[in-house]
């Protein structure tokens, strides 16, 4: 199995990228986010919490969050992926922790995270226009504000913490799509024995 987390600020093209990557290594997506979206959609008792926290762009307490991971890992059909991308989560240092024993225990580890890396005005410009296209909830004004506000608060220390398990690559997340994802590759390849054989 090999596990990715992909990493970054609210619009910095975590979403975008692990569409490319899931294809490109033949990994399963778990995005916390459209878990949660989709509760809310079919407004399930998860999904009516989950939009009390993220009307106001504040995080899902960690203890429901890692409980709803976990559940997601269980569940998982897609059972000849070569692994996950983990996409929105892990955003605290206690979810960090989670996942790594949640990896453990089912004999698997994370082998790497990449970071996208994107200055705080083109983050914003890519949510406004985002919520002007397609409406999405949170991507009002005043909740792009407090989702950044929160990341910087509670997300943006995992960067340290996974420099220090050296795991993290520091991506350049501005400009040409298709350019951000051959920097993935090369970066991961780099570093990750075995991924260049998975796919190319
Ligand atoms: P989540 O859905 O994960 O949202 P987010 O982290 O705020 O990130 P986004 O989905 O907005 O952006 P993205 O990085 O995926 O970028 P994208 O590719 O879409 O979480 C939503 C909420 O759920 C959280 O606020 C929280 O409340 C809750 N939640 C989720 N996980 C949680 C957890 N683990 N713990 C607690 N709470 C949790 O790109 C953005 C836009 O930019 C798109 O329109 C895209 O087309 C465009 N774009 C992408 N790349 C480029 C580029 N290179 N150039 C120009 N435009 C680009
Ligand atoms: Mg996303």
């Amino acid at each position: 199995m090999f596990n990715i987390v992909i990493f970054g600020a609210p619009g910095s093209g975590k979403g975008t990228q692990s569409d490319r990557l899931i294809e490109r290594y033949g990994l399963h997506h778990i995005s916390t986010g459209e878990v949660l979206r989709d509760h809310i959609a079919r407004g399930t008792d998860l999904g009516k919490t989950a939009d009390s926290y993220i009307s106001k762009g504040q995080l899902i307490p960690d203890d429901l969050m890692i409980r709803v991971l976990e559940h997601v890992l269980d569940s998982n059909p897609d059972k000849t992926a070569a692994g996950v991308i983990f996409d929105g989560f892990p955003r605290t240092i206690e979810q960090a922790r989670a996942l790594k024993d949640m990896l453990a225990r089912r004999g698997s580890e994370l082998h790497a995270v990449v970071g996208l890396e994107v200055p705080e005005d083109e983050l914003v410009r890519r949510m406004v226009e985002r919520g002007r296209l397609t409406g999405r909830a949170d991507d009002t004004p005043e909740t792009i504000k407090n989702r950044l506000k929160v990341y910087h608060a509670s997300t943006a220390p995992l960067r340290d913490y996974y420099v220090g398990e050296g795991k993290y690559h520091a991506i350049d997340g501005n400009g040409d799509v298709d350019a951000i994802t051959e920097s993935i590759h090369r970066s991961l390849c780099e570093r990750v024995p075995g991924l260049s054989g998975i796919n190319n």
